[in-house]
């Protein structure tokens, strides 16, 4: 059977996830980063986790090589999600951040910083997964996650429905 990739994209907006922007320096240490929502917990022992880049995606070498940091994104930054989706020239412009102990930039009110070695490069069709171990992180007990479903940005209720 083949599968269209209209329908594809459509099934697999159903699966809703939460946003990041990853960060790393390229050859000349000049930041560099991107919205990614392809990232996901990999290994437990040792911690390690997994983003999918487009192999079209400009700075794929910077991550490639690494280190890299997945800055979880709260739901006051979609702005931020967009801009690291928009035009490469002017992603870091005006834009206060930080610098994490392995040297990529952070931003202030993540819910999560996730820092890691580039440790594999694995090739999936027109994407690479770069599997990462992680070697510092931190996380914010507080906030609500920025998500994406349906093509869209949304935003948890928080109303008390979810049950354990
Ligand atoms: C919500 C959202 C999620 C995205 N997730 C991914 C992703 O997981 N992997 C990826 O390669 N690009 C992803 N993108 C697209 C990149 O952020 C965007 O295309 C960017 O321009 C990458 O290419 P460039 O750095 O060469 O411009 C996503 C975009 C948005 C808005």
């Amino acid at each position: 059977m083949s599968v269209d990739s209209v329908a594809f994209r459509k099934t697999m907006s159903r699966f809703a996830s939460g946003v990041t922007v990853v960060t790393a320096r390229d050859a000349a240490g000049d930041p560099v980063g991107l919205t990614v929502s392809a990232f996901a917990s990999l290994s437990l022992d040792p911690p390690m986790v997994l983003i999918c880049l487009n192999k079209g995606c400009h700075d794929l070498a910077a991550f490639q090589t690494g280190p890299f940091v997945v800055n979880v994104l709260a739901d006051d930054q979609e702005s931020l999600s967009r801009r690291f989706a928009g035009p490469r020239e002017a992603r870091f412009v005006d834009l206060e951040s930080d610098t994490a102990e392995n040297g990529c930039p952070t931003f202030a009110g993540c819910l999560a910083v996730i820092e890691c070695r580039t440790d594999q490069v694995v090739e999936g069709g027109d994407h690479d997964i770069v599997i990462g171990t992680v070697t510092a992180l931190g996380a914010r007990e507080d906030g609500l996650p920025l998500l994406y479903f349906g093509g869209r940005y949304r935003y948890l209720a928080d109303d008390g429905r979810a049950t354990t």
